[in-house]
Order: structure tokens, then C-alpha cells, then sequence
């Protein structure tokens, strides 16, 4: 049943590009059981067997995309998508595994056991069309999680694993590393996670340490305080909790922390629940009245003299016990036994700190529970520290006690102080700003991009040096915040269309410019609105104009990630048509907005010309890097193209026009002009007229003489001897001799040198040449009218 609902959900769904984490589940011996038991109970078991792993997946809020037979193919991440999808899936797995085996136990008597196998791996898949692949799964054997290397490298620290190696996969080019999972390690967050080993030291948030230091002094006097810490996700609100425990490590101290989960908002106290469970030392397998006794003698120990307590906490700690329920109206016994925790918690921690992890998911009673310990700590020694995302507004902050830190982003020089830390080196100047912009100096964006740009090879560190070898492209959102920005984006209705449609556009686009490019959409503007309000995108910086910019380029490009490429082509070409028809002074004036829209709709001869132009004109104004940027985007473009002459001609002239720009901004020595020069021997051979050929050789010459690359120059020369060979100008014979005869001579050759030399001289008759070699010396163009 479940199926079919499936496959008509996906109809209509226009399609989407979409990273989910597939798991799949299969019976082992199915075919055994089949033949064993009796029609009816085996149609029984397999009834327990669905029903066992629906519980599972609803309970993490996977999806059943197929059922093949015993087989389940389950996506985490589509449609609901979570900021965790990944490890919501390896833990489906392991309690998949448990699930089924617990059938096994009731059907013991029947000779039969029951075990399952899962496999896991994360990839893109195309979401709304029923022919895209999903990979082969992985098995290990019964009873056995095994996940593939992309979900590895996203739960790393949350579970234990164990490497199996690598095997080859079916519809898989490349071998996969695989692991089996052996168990969850207990982490509550990425810094549990990544702690110790992989925590890059702290940067900045002096001020903020130095202050809840201030706060901790007086909470030890007696004075209890509360601290908001509030911050968008991955902006260091734990990693800022962290630093303070580390602080005081050396400080005898208690320390009470609540987790709050996405998971348990619907579960009342859960984290009060949890914390106390393992305070009191509940074990797996104890027995409700064993729990009991525990209870009792931790409400003792604690001093609380309440007769009534461990019938009230019992009914909220041990449901299982069916304890005999105080005779009291039932908003009586919450509310006396919401009393007793709120005590337990502010003695617990007294002395110490209660740390209140991710207060936005707070359950109800557990964010009421919260205010009233707070309010009741201005009298003891506890420091109260919560942490939230933005918008979370809980009623304590404005208390005396009480103050918020809104924690903001870095700056220019701790994002770069903090990829150096991750990188191990620091970046180019090229590196950092490409970091800061794109991670809004946001730090766990930062991190992820660092490591990103690190594995993709864009930056490479040797000898604690960096180099820049690449450039990130559109769709690279580091995979491990790809599941928060997209759960982010997945809050969005109607309006994902539009963030995605604003994508195309670019990190900053203005409402004016979208509604010409979606004029079917009729409530543009509401829609905008709605993506302020979600923080997805803000108002531009001016205020009063109609320009917007997504609230992090990161949001942006998981929101030009999700489009499919057919779409984004198709979306592409439209805007730049709109460009051309409906703005053609910008178009004219700055080049380079139109550009990468030709170049995306595959529109490559437009988009070659666009860059050009754009290089030219920044020439024109002096904005050499941009310059740079814009002949450099034309010439990937034009190096992407089939071999051609034509072809050949345009790197070369693209080549001449970049080369000069280069030197002047940093130098002959640079080797990129090297390369480029390089190329010009090779690319020569497209071309067919012997002129034409010995013009650019002559240029390249020149260049490389001028670099004092005599490597390179020889490398021209040669070719230059070798077309002037077939040449009736005396002058072109003469001056590729007397090219390679110098540059011979240059590297010490002087043997081979002489007679090239020779034969120069021979050539040269002082009235014919006289005038040309001068002009060749300052323009080596000039030769081949000679
Ligand atoms: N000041 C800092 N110096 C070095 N690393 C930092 C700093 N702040 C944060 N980080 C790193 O950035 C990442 C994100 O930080 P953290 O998990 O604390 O964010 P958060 O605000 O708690 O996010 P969430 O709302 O998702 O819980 C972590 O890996 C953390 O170690
Ligand atoms: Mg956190």
C-alpha cells in the first residue's frame, strides 16, 4: 500500500535534484521461511515484519520510496528533508536490525529466525523520475548496518564503525570504501562529534568568554545567572559553551546538561527525562520496581522530604511501573511534580552549570520547566547557560538575572585564521576571500568549505604552503551542511520556485529583474516576503530598493543545487534573453552579468564574447584582477571547446590580450604567463597560413625572451625556423635564425648557435632589414609583413 501512495506522491513532484541517504533493508533466508512455515504464518511474520520497519522509519521520519518483495528502499532527506538525514538513517538501520530480531525471539518455536541486513549510502538521486538510477546496495551479512563511504564521511564520530575495505559496486565506477556500523556512539551534536580530535582551536569570542567568566563569578557568589546564547545554526553557540567548560575544567564543579532534539519536541520533558535517567544510574535492563528503589533513594540522598515524590516522579520517569497515581487532579500532579524538577535541577547544579542545549527544540513543559529553574536562580550558585537558534524569544532573558548574547559572525581575519587552522597552512589572499564570501563567516561553514576546497583539490597545501589550483563551482555545498540548508529550504512551500528561480539570478538579484523573468508568477512579492521572513533571503543593502540577496551564498547554491540541469539551462538562457532585450545598457556597461548566463544555457559563443568583453573593458578601467578573471573565464570556455582552427585563433588573440594583464599585475615571473605563452607553440599547428602562424610564434618569442625563459623560447624558435623554412621572406628566414641562434646561445649552446647565426648574417642586408629588426625588437608583428 505504502508503495503505491509512493509512486503517486512522486507524479507530482516536477522533477529535483536531491542528496538523500538511501537505505536499504532485506530479509535474510525469505525464500527458507517461505518453505517452512505454513502459508498463514508465514504471511504473518512477514505482516510483523512491515509493521516492524514502518515503526522504525516513521518514528525518524524517513520515506518508503519501494518495496521490492522483502526489500525496502527508504530515502532520508526527501521529501521531508532534516539538518541530520544522514545519521537519521544509520540509526534507522540499527534499529531496523534490533526490530527484526525481536520478531525472531517470539518465533523461536517455529525453527526459523528472523534477521535483516541493511545497507546505506548517500548520493544525488533525480527525484520525480522513475528511470533514474539508485546504486546497487551493499550487504554485509545478517543482522549487519553497512554503509558506503559518502554516508561514512557525514556520520563520522556519531556511530562506531568498523572498515571493511573496498568493494566494487554494481553501476559504480569506482571501488567504495565501506564500514560496518557497530553501534551509536551516544554524541548529542557536531562538537560532541568532533571532540576531541578534530575540533580546530577556538578563534575570537574573547570578549564573549571574558564575560561569561564575569557571569560564572557571580553565580559562584551566590548570585545565579542565565545566559541566552543566540545564533543562527553552525555560528558557534556550542563550540562558545564548550570554551567556558574548558575554562573552568580545572574548577571543581557539577555540571547538568539538557539536550533538547528535533525528535523529542513532541515527547514532554524528554531531556529532563534523559538526564535524569542517567543521573540516577537507570540501567537497560532493570526491572520497573528495581527502578523504583532507585528513584527513592536518589530523591533521599537529594534531600527531598516530599512524601508524595516518587509516586509523582515515578509517573513521568517509569510509565512502565503503572504506578499507583496520586488521587489529585491530573494539572495537580504535573504541576507539583514540575515543582520537584525544577528543584532537582537547580540543586543539581549548583555550584556548576546547567547547559541547555538547543533550546529552539524544546518541548513545551520541558521550555516551562527551564523558566521556572531559571527564575528561581537568582538565589543559588548556578549558571544557567542556553543555547538557541534566531527567533527563539524565551520569557526568562528579560529577567534582572538574565542576559542574551547574540552571537554574529567572524570577521575577515578570524575566518581566515580559522580555515589556516583547518587547513594547516594559511590560504592565498585568492583562498580567504573566496571562504569569507561564500561562508559569510559563518564557522561551520568556514570549516566545511576549508576541508571542501582541500579534498577537491581547489587548494593544495604542501610544506605548510597553499596554493590555489582551482575554482569552486556553483553546485559545491560542502556535503556535510548540504542537510541544513536544505532543510532549510525544505520549510518552503510554493516559494522553493522562487528561491530557485533567484539562484539562477545570483546571490543578489532585484524583485524587478525576477518578475520579468517569471512573469506567471503572480504573487511575487508575497512570496519574497515570505523567504525574508524565513531568513532564506534578506533586503539588499540599500534600504528602500527592491534588491534582496540570499541570506548566505551557501543558501543560494543548495537552492541552484536542487534545480535539475535541463532546468537550470532552460532558466539560464531566459534570463540572459531578458538581459539582452530589456537591459541592454547593463548588458553594455558591464558585460560580465550576462556572461555566465550564456555559458550556463550552453550558449558557448555568446557567453566567450560576454567575458571578452567584460576583460576588455575592465582593462579600460583599470580593474586588472577582474580583468584577469574575465579573459580567464573566456578561455576555459574557449579550452572546452572541440579542436578547431578557429578555435586556436581565439586562445591565441585571448591569450595576447590576458598575458600582458597578468605581467603587469604581478610580474613576468608569474607562471601563468608562462603556460599561456607555452600553449601558443602547440596551438599554432590549428592554423593553416604560414603568416598567420609565424605572427604568433613571433609574439610568443618575444613574450618568453622577455620572461627570460629560454626553454620556451627555444621551443618557438624551433617552429619558427621550421615555417620560415617554407617561406620566400628573407626577412622571416632571418629573423627565426637569428631567434634560435640567440637563444642557443643564451643557454650556452654556442656550438649549434654560431652557425644559425651565420646564416643570419648571411640573409641580412643592412638596406632591406635595417628598419625591420628595429621594429621587430618592438613589435614582432611587424615581421611577417616583411
Ligand atoms: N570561535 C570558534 N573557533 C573555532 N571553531 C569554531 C568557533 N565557533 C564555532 N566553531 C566550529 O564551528 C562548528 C559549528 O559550531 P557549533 O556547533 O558550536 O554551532 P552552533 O551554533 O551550536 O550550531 P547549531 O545551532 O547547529 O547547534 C563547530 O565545528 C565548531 O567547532
Ligand atoms: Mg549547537
Amino acid at each position: 500500500m505504502e508503495r503505491f501512495e509512493a509512486t503517486s506522491e512522486r507524479r507530482h513532484m516536477t522533477g529535483e535534484r536531491r542528496r538523500v541517504t538511501v537505505l536499504f533493508c532485506d530479509l535474510v533466508g525469505s525464500t527458507r521461511l517461505s518453505d517452512i512455515l505454513d502459508p498463514e504464518d508465514y504471511s504473518e511474520v512477514m505482516h510483523a515484519y512491515y509493521e516492524a520497519c514502518e515503526r522504525v522509519i516513521e518514528g525518524l521520519e524517513g520515506w518508503i520510496a519501494d518495496i521490492l518483495g522483502d526489500g525496502l528502499v527508504v530515502y532520508f532527506g526527501y521529501p521531508k528533508a532534516h539538518e541530520d538525514d544522514p545519521v537519521r538513517a544509520v540509526r534507522a538501520g540499527l534499529r531496523l536490525v534490533e526490530a527484526v530480531s525481536d520478531i525472531r525471539l517470539q518465533l523461536a518455536s517455529e525453527g526459523g529466525g528472523l534477521s535483516c541486513r541493511v545497507g546505506i549510502e548517500t548520493g544525488l538521486v533525480v527525484i520525480g523520475d522513475s528511470s533514474s538510477r539508485t546504486q546497487e546496495p551493499i550487504w554485509g551479512g545478517p543482522n549487519s548496518v553497512v554503509i558506503g563511504e559518502g554516508t561514512g564521511s557525514l556520520v563520522a564520530g556519531w556511530f562506531d564503525l568498523s572498515p571493511l575495505g573496498s568493494h566494487a559496486i554494481k553501476g559504480i565506477a569506482d571501488p567504495v570504501e565501506v564500514a560496518l556500523v557497530t553501534g551509536e556512539t551516544g554524541v548529542h551534536d557536531r562538537i560532541g562529534a568532533a571532540f576531541p580530535r578534530n575540533l580546530a582551536p577556538m578563534v575570537d569570542r574573547v570578549d564573549e568568554i571574558t564575560r561569561l567568566e564575569e557571569d560564572w563569578g557571580d553565580a559562584r557568589r551566590g548570585n545565579g545567572r542565565a545566559v541566552l546564547i543566540r545564533g543562527e545554526a553552525g555560528i558557534g553557540k556550542s563550540r562558545l559553551a564548550l570554551a567556558l567548560r574548558e575554562r573552568l575544567r580545572d574548577v571543581p564543579k557539577r555540571l547538568v546538561v539538557l539536550y533538547c532534539s528535533q525528535d523529542d519536541a513532541a515527547s514532554p520533558l524528554r531531556p529532563i527525562i534523559e538526564y535524569l535517567d542517567r543521573d540516577i544510574g537507570f540501567e537497560a535492563n532493570d526491572l520497573p520496581e528495581q527502578r523504583i528503589g532507585l528513584l527513592a533513594g536518589y530523591l533521599d540522598r537529594a534531600g527531598i522530604a516530599d512524601a508524595d515524590a516518587v509516586t509523582l516522579l515515578a509517573e513521568i520517569l517509569i510509565p512502565a511501573a503503572h504506578p499507583a497515581t496520586l488521587d489529585a487532579p491530573a494539572e495537580d500532579r504535573r504541576r507539583r511534580a514540575m515543582d520537584l524538577l525544577c528543584r532537582l535541577l537547580v540543586r543539581d547544579a549548583a555550584l556548576g552549570l546547567l547547559l541547555i542545549e538547543d533550546l529552539h527544540w524544546a518541548d513545551p513543559s520541558t521550555a516551562e520547566l527551564i523558566t521556572h529553574a531559571v527564575e528561581r536562580l537568582g538565589a543559588h550558585p548556578v549558571l544557567a547557560i542556553a543555547t538557541a537558534r534566531l527567533g527563539t524569544d524565551p520569557p526568562w532573558v528579560r529577567l534582572a538575572h538574565a542576559r542574551t548574547i547574540e552571537l554574529p559572525s567572524l570577521g575577515a581575519t578570524h575566518t581566515a585564521e580559522l580555515a589556516a587552522a583547518v587547513a594547516g597552512a594559511h590560504l592565498p589572499r585568492e583562498g580567504q576571500a573566496l571562504i569569507l564570501a561564500r561562508s559569510g563567516g559563518v564557522p561551520l561553514f568556514v570549516e566545511e568549505l576549508t576541508r571542501m576546497v582541500l579534498d577537491r583539490g581547489i587548494v593544495s597545501v604542501e610544506g605548510g604552503n597553499a596554493t590555489m589550483r582551482g575554482r569552486i563551482t556553483e553546485e559545491s555545498v560542502p556535503g556535510t551542511v548540504y542537510d541544513l540548508l536544505v532543510a532549510r529550504l525544505g520549510r518552503l512551500g510554493t516559494e522553493s520556485n522562487i528561491a530557485q528561480l533567484a539562484a539562477v539570478l545570483g546571490n543578489e538579484f532585484s524583485a524587478g529583474f525576477l518578475h520579468a523573468v517569471a512573469p506567471e508568477e503572480t504573487d511575487l512579492d508575497g512570496q519574497l516576503a515570505h523567504l525574508v521572513a524565513l531568513g532564506i533571503v534578506e533586503h539588499g543593502r540599500e534600504s528602500g530598493g527592491d534588491t534582496f540577496r540570499f541570506s548566505h551564498a551557501l543558501v543560494r547554491d543548495a537552492a541552484y543545487g536542487l534545480l535539475l540541469r535541463r532546468r537550470r539551462r532552460e532558466l539560464h538562457g531566459r534570463v540572459a534573453d531578458v538581459l539582452v532585450r530589456d537591459f541592454p545598457g547593463t548588458v553594455e556597461s558591464r558585460p560580465e552579468l550576462a556572461a555566465p548566463h550564456f555559458a550556463e544555457s550552453g550558449r558557448v559563443d555568446e557567453a566567450i564574447e560576454h567575458w571578452r568583453l567584460a576583460g576588455e573593458r575592465a582593462v579600460a578601467h583599470n580593474a586588472l584582477h577582474e580583468a584577469i578573471d574575465h579573459y580567464q573565464r573566456a578561455l576555459e570556455l574557449v579550452r572546452s571547446m572541440p579542436g578547431s582552427p578557429e578555435r586556436a585563433r581565439r586562445e591565441i588573440s585571448l591569450s595576447f590580450a590576458l598575458g600582458p594583464v597578468i605581467q603587469n599585475v604581478s610580474g613576468f615571473g608569474d607562471p601563468r604567463v608562462g603556460d599561456l605563452y607555452g600553449r601558443i607553440a602547440d596551438l599554432s599547428h590549428w592554423l593553416d597560413s604560414d603568416v598567420e602562424r609565424f605572427t604568433f610564434l613571433a609574439y610568443g618569442y618575444a613574450m618568453s625572451m622577455v620572461r627570460a625563459d629560454y626553454a620556451a623560447a627555444r621551443t618557438v624558435a624551433v617552429q619558427l625556423v621550421d615555417v620560415s623554412s617554407r617561406s620566400q621572406s628573407t626577412a622571416r628566414r632571418l629573423l627565426a635564425n637569428c631567434s634560435l641562434g640567440t637563444t642557443l646561445f643564451q643557454l650556452g649552446q654556442i656550438e649549434q648557435a654560431m652557425p644559425l647565426i651565420d646564416r643570419a648574417i648571411e640573409l641580412y642586408d643592412p638596406e632591406r632589414h635595417e628598419r625591420l629588426i628595429n621594429a621587430a625588437a618592438i613589435e614582432p608583428g611587424v615581421v611577417s609583413m616583411g
